[in-house]
């Protein structure tokens, strides 16, 4: 039976859409969910004990984000996951990737666990479970406490520990429900933007903090990820990056040499240690700072993966920039190529050759897509139904690319599209949406989207194989 002949009516713009993805090859029990975070989601950020953290400093700085705009209410989660759990429901999503809030559950940082902050993820997680949708928890989507932050944040040493102690405190508490666990989110975004580019909490440019970050965030990642196998056995543990296929803007030499710090910056800086190949030589030159390293510390970081998620928007083109910052490589406009609303090239045969390099460089043994969306305008029509073509056709376009990486061999087992919801984007505020479902911020009314819907009929025409 063909999707048209299951759904008469459609446009056949539509069915080829969907026709172009080859669900057969992904296996049977595909985790098709949704992803968010806590910072953008929850508000709620004064409530049951939570504290605050690097976000809330960070968004509360004035000229900090667009617009002035700042995670207090954010979506209303913390108050609306009952309702948030229904609309997972009927997008026919079976998986949901959340976050953890450190600052809730462990407000100072380290020391005592706030019973009120655990009680919400308990309340949450069993919500999702009833509704037979299977949580993936991220223990750090980039709110640090700021008590932390207070005493050096991520440069010391110090964080990576109190990373896992409370990584251990949340395995404790949830470890009996939840299998799936992620250390990190894109540690290149807490490490490089935060610390190096300075449009991200703690909002820096410092590059030795920056690499010194990255280190004890990958550390964080190794000892965290013995915390939660001690609390919890049978913890499958992840880790998600956020990479991009690189290309160089020409092929002289110059640019050739930019493109491969580029991919040691984004890349392979992320991927190598924790595959046991230690940090790459050719970025330690290029960085020329001392990493704070002891003995044993390596072998912590590259403890081995259950699985390893993959975030991916973008792909990057890149010209020498010897005036820096490292790694003295930039990324250029290409002409012609079509793009997001964040200004993002759209180019879906990217994920498809990262989930492949994974699979092949690494040897991934389990891959998650744990995101991959776009930022488009909506138009709301004076019924109140929301049209996101463009939205809809780049989750199509690149479900494609994950049905063809599986086809040929890549061990993929789910993909969480970004986002469930319109949700608080960083330095860029509420204007940029990336939800399947809209927000409404001014009555927090949920309204699902043409690409949920798309999204709906994907996984349903997979269920019917
Ligand atoms: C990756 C981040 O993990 C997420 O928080 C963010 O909103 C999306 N990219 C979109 O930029």
């Amino acid at each position: 039976m063909t999707l048209s002949e299951t759904r008469p009516g459609r446009g056949a713009d539509l069915d080829a859409e969907l026709g172009a993805i080859d669900l057969a090859a992904l296996p049977r029990a595909f985790a098709w969910g949704t992803a968010t975070s806590a910072y953008q989601i929850e508000g709620a950020v004064a409530e049951d004990g939570r504290a605050p953290s690097i976000w809330d400093t960070f968004s509360h700085t004035p000229g900090a984000v667009a617009g002035g705009h700042t995670g207090d209410t954010a979506c209303d989660h913390y108050h609306r996951w009952r309702e948030d759990i229904a609309l997972m429901g009927e997008l026919g999503t079976n998986a949901y990737r959340m976050s953890v809030a450190w600052p809730r559950v462990v407000p100072g940082g380290d020391g005592p666990a706030n019973a009120k902050g655990l009680a919400f993820y308990d309340r949450l997680v069993d919500g999702l479970l009833a509704a037979g949708i299977t949580p993936s928890v991220t223990l750090y989507h980039w709110d640090l406490p700021q008590a932390l932050q207070d005493r050096g944040g991520w440069p010391e040493r110090a964080t990576a520990e109190h990373f896992a102690a409370y990584a251990g405190i949340v395995a404790a508490r949830l470890g009996d429900r939840v299998t799936q666990w992620a250390t990190l989110n894109e540690p290149l975004c807490s490490a490089w933007i935060g610390h190096l580019e300075g449009r991200m909490a703690p909002g820096w440019t410092d590059l030795t903090a920056a690499v010194r970050a990255s280190y004890h965030l990958l550390l964080g990642h190794g000892l965290a990820t013995q915390a939660v196998r001690a609390a919890a056995p049978g913890a499958q543990i992840g880790i998600v990056n956020n990479l991009s296929t690189i290309e160089p803007a020409t092929d002289g030499e110059a640019d050739r040499a930019a493109a491969r710090r580029m991919d040691g910056h984004v890349n392979r800086w992320w991927l190598d240690p924790v595959h046991g190949r230690g940090f790459p030589a050719d970025m330690r030159e290029v960085y020329a700072v001392d990493l704070p390293e002891r003995p044993g510390d390596l072998a912590t970081i590259a403890a081995p993966l259950d699985w390893t998620g993959l975030n991916y928007y973008f792909p990057q083109t890149v010209t020498a920039d010897p005036a820096g910052p490292a790694p003295y490589a930039r990324q250029i406009e290409r002409p012609g190529v079509p793009r997001t609303g964040m200004d993002w090239e759209v180019d879906a045969g990217g994920l498809e050759t990262l989930l492949m390099r994974l699979t092949e460089e690494y040897g991934a043994r389990r891959i998650h897509v744990t995101e991959n969306g776009s930022s488009y305008e909506d138009t709301v029509a004076a019924d109140g139904s929301v049209h996101d073509p463009d939205r809809a056709r780049y989750l199509t376009g690149h479900l494609a690319a994950c049905a063809r990486a599986a086809r040929r061999g890549a061990p993929l087992a789910g993909y969480y599209a970004w986002s469930l919801l319109d949700n608080f984007e960083w330095a860029y505020g509420y204007d940029k949406r990336f939800g399947l479902v809209r927000v409404d911020y001014a009555t927090q009314r949920r309204t699902v989207k043409t690409s949920g819907r798309r999204y709906a009929e994907v996984i349903a025409a997979h269920r019917a194989l």
